[in-house]
């Protein structure tokens, strides 16, 4: 068994080492081309520098800061010159945005909302005022953070996220600290909430330092400035290298996050405990909304989850408000030995340390909440930090999943820095409660588009390389599903993981190679599922084979192997199925894809017909057996679905042929004749039928067959 990763190369956390000469310097490499940037407008130029800053995570975090540029621009309509503020929009990523991702405003509407704000009780009304202030009809709305580049006195303004920056504005002395490392060139300010004041607190500082390179936003992140582009481009690099080599010097030979308290575990025994340990959380914390699991045992992770400070250090919470809102306000530390390896206890502990964390998270909320605050949300624990393993995340889908982790290294790596050469400080309680609460926020939740219907489900589909299999993984990805594919054709299984990917997400589809044949190979394949993606609700048992000969020419291989792969191979894959269902406690829905074969008998083809009624009579018994624990078992029977698949290509093809006496290019208009309704059967056509039984569409459905092959007399069930 190997598990297959198409995802990207990480991107940098942490502190990278470069070697020049005797001293080693920090490495926040200046990628400005003005062999590019010369040849594109402001805004081009704007972009240009968003997209560098962006891509790489020590400068900021996924979604984290904004950048902006003020434009002269022609008004379309007047034609007259205007000063257009660019700055990024309402949700994005400046890694990744494109052009569009900007909101334009003009800033001399922008200088008149000054006259219209008395005082922070107006901070969500301001708000209101800004799309009054959008230039050329521009649909990005602007973001909370539009007036902190506003007022600013600078052509170009960066606010960015970078650990070792956040790490200096989330120590006890902050301010102090701030001065040791840049001396006048960078102011600091105490922590506020963005929003107008804070753009007044920046307008103000800018004046009274009129020398000043950028601002420390305590708790927050970083601020700076520049004349050009590329100027502020500079300094916002600049200023980061500054406090990555100081961190490194004064972390130099330090005992960090308190020593070492445990060892780390051998990566392949992390990934052991991750894959039991992740299907065990995620039922209990999924079962009103299903979620997908992320596990990270990066040296970053390992280092902390390893620490002496682990459990003081966690309870303190997030620093900079972006990691907090993508965390929840602190994680959920388990209790686990690495060196006893006490699984059983581990999980077994799992329901009062899940419910111990609700009932803390619900006294936060009491404690914190306004008489207007919008009610509580899911009290569940987004991160979970085992010592001597790594870090579990769960959320809605993988990609929130994903960067709920990325974030947290974030935190740590802020913590490293803070904690080693002061005291860290978290975000205080009721400022990260009125963030999460926000009823901006809220808007925006309740914007968001209803869930697709297999959000957050996890489908393994065997044999999903092959033409079936291929059509029922995008049917399943299409309705929001994460998609396993498992399949012994490690060629074809990359190929189609990559289509997939290009066309659903990296984050939606992964592929492991296994023979369901093979029983450890199952076993591990599954378990490489459960730490990939937390758990699985939907088994699709497909992979096939398909052989054609009379009686008396099939030998003892032909026999076994169609038995080896169709009904024991169903068996195997089944059976693991079963056993992870019931440890994850969420019902879960299998589907088997047979065939018209297994009802109706075929002309010299006795070992598959045989195997594929063996397949329909499994289904039926574990239909039976899974009922008490909310398991479904269905079987979809296709007939003669020629486009598309593998076992239409080779000697099946001709036996058939041969078998009805027909040339190759007669057969797929023979089997549509055939067929009551006169119409081509497609891997499309199966895949719905797949798609409704293991969907809750068929919520009350099991021991079902539904034959999708364009209507057989010979196959109608009783
Ligand atoms: N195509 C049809 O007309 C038709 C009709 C009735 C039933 N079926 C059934 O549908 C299923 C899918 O068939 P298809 O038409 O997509 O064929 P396909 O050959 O295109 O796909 C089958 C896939 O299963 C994989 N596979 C074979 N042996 C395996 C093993 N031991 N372990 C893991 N993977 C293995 C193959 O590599 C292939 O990718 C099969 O079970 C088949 O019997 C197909
Ligand atoms: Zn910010």
């Amino acid at each position: 068994m190997e598990f297959v990763d198409f995802r990207d190369e990480r991107r940098h956390h942490g502190t990278r080492l470069e070697k020049t000469g005797e001293a080693d310097v920090a490495a926040l490499e200046n990628l400005w081309d003005d062999g590019v940037a010369d040849g594109l407008d402001e805004p081009g130029r704007l972009l240009y520098r968003s997209n560098l800053l962006g891509s790489d995570k020590r400068i900021t975090n996924y979604g984290g800061g904004n950048t902006s540029a003020k434009v002269e621009m022609k008004d379309p309509l007047g034609g007259e010159t205007a000063t257009v503020l660019w700055v990024k929009g309402s949700g994005g990523d400046v890694g990744t945005m494109k052009l569009d991702g900007f909101a334009t405003l003009y800033m001399d509407r922008l200088e008149r909302l000054r006259g219209l704000y008395g005082g922070e009780a107006q901070e969500d009304e301001m708000v209101g005022y800004l799309p009054h202030c959008t230039f050329a009809l521009n649909p990005r709305a602007a973001s909370i953070d539009t007036p902190l580049h506003a007022y600013l006195p600078y052509r170009h303004v960066d606010h960015m996220h970078p650990d070792a920056v956040i790490a200096i504005a989330a120590t006890e002395n902050s301010r102090a600290l701030t001065r040791e490392v840049y001396g006048d060139e960078i102011g600091w300010l105490p922590w506020r909430r963005p929003g107008f004041q804070l753009g007044l607190d920046l307008s103000r500082f800018a004046a009274e330092h009129p020398d000043a390179k950028g601002v420390v936003l305590g708790g927050h992140g970083l601020f700076t400035w520049g004349d050009t582009a590329r100027d502020c481009y500079e300094t916002t690099l600049r200023v980061i290298n500054k406090a990555i080599a100081w961190f490194e010097r004064a972390t130099a030979g330090k005992d960090v996050f308190g020593g070492r308290q445990v060892d780390a575990l051998p990566p392949p025994d992390r990934r052991a405990v991750a894959a039991r340990l992740m299907p065990a959380i995620r039922g209990l914390i999924g079962r009103d909304e299903r979620k997908v699991g992320h596990f990270d045992d990066g040296d970053a992770v390992l280092e902390f989850v390893c620490s002496a400070d682990l459990k003081p250090l966690a309870a303190l919470g997030t620093s900079c408000p972006d990691h907090f809102l993508r965390t929840k306000i602190r994680p959920l530390v388990l209790d686990f030995d690495p060196a006893a390896g006490d699984l059983d206890a581990l999980i077994q502990g799992l329901p009062a340390a899940i419910g111990a964390y609700r009932d803390d998270y619900a006294r936060y909320y009491e404690r914190c909440r306004h008489p207007d605050s919008p009610p509580m949300r899911d009290a569940n624990a987004v991160v979970y930090l085992v010592p001597g393993v790594g870090m579990i995340t769960f959320a809605r889908d993988k990609a929130t999943a994903r960067i709920a982790s990325e974030f947290y290294v974030n935190a740590i790596n802020v913590m490293r820095g803070a904690a080693t050469v002061d005291a860290y400080r978290g975000l205080p309680e009721q400022e990260a409660f009125d963030i999460e609460y926000w009823l901006l926020e809220e808007a925006k939740l309740r914007r968001m588009p209803r869930p697709r219907s297999l959000a957050g489900r996890v489908a393994l589909v065997t044999g999903g390389a092959g033409g079936i299999g291929r059509a029922v993984a995008g049917r399943l990805l299409r309705e929001g599903a994460c998609v396993v594919l498992a399949d012994v054709d490690g060629g074809a299984l990359r190929a189609t993981e990559g289509d997939l990917a290009r066309a659903f997400g990296k984050d939606q589809v992964r592929s492991v190679e296994v023979d369901v044949t093979d029983e450890a190979a199952v076993r591990d394949g599954f378990a490489a599922a459960c730490a990939e993606l937390g758990g699985l609700d939907i088994l699709v048992s497909n992979a096939g084979i398909s052989s054609s000969a009379p009686v008396e020419d099939t030998a003892l291989s032909m026999w076994s192997r169609n038995m080896d792969i169709l009904a024991t191979g169903y068996f195997l894959v089944a059976r693991e199925a079963f056993r992870l269902f019931r440890a994850q406690g969420l019902g879960g829905s299998v589907v088997f894809v047979a065939s018209k074969n297994g009802l109706a008998a075929s002309p010299g083809a006795a070992a598959y017909c045989t195997a594929k009624a063996a397949e329909i009579h499994l289904a039926r018994c574990l239909a039976l057996e899974g009922a008490a624990a909310g398991i479904r078992v269905n079987t979809v029977n296709p007939d003669a679905v020629l486009r598309g698949s593998k076992i239409w290509t080779g000697e099946w093809r001709e036996q058939r042929a041969a078998a009805y006496g027909l040339r190759l290019d007669e057969l797929e208009a023979h089997y549509r004749d055939r067929s009551l309704l006169k119409r081509s059967v497609y891997p499309e056509d199966v895949a719905e039928a797949v798609c409704f039984l293991a969907s809750d569409a068929a919520a009350k459905s099991t021991g079902n067959i539904v034959n999708v092959d364009a209507g057989n007399a010979q196959s109608f069930t009783r």
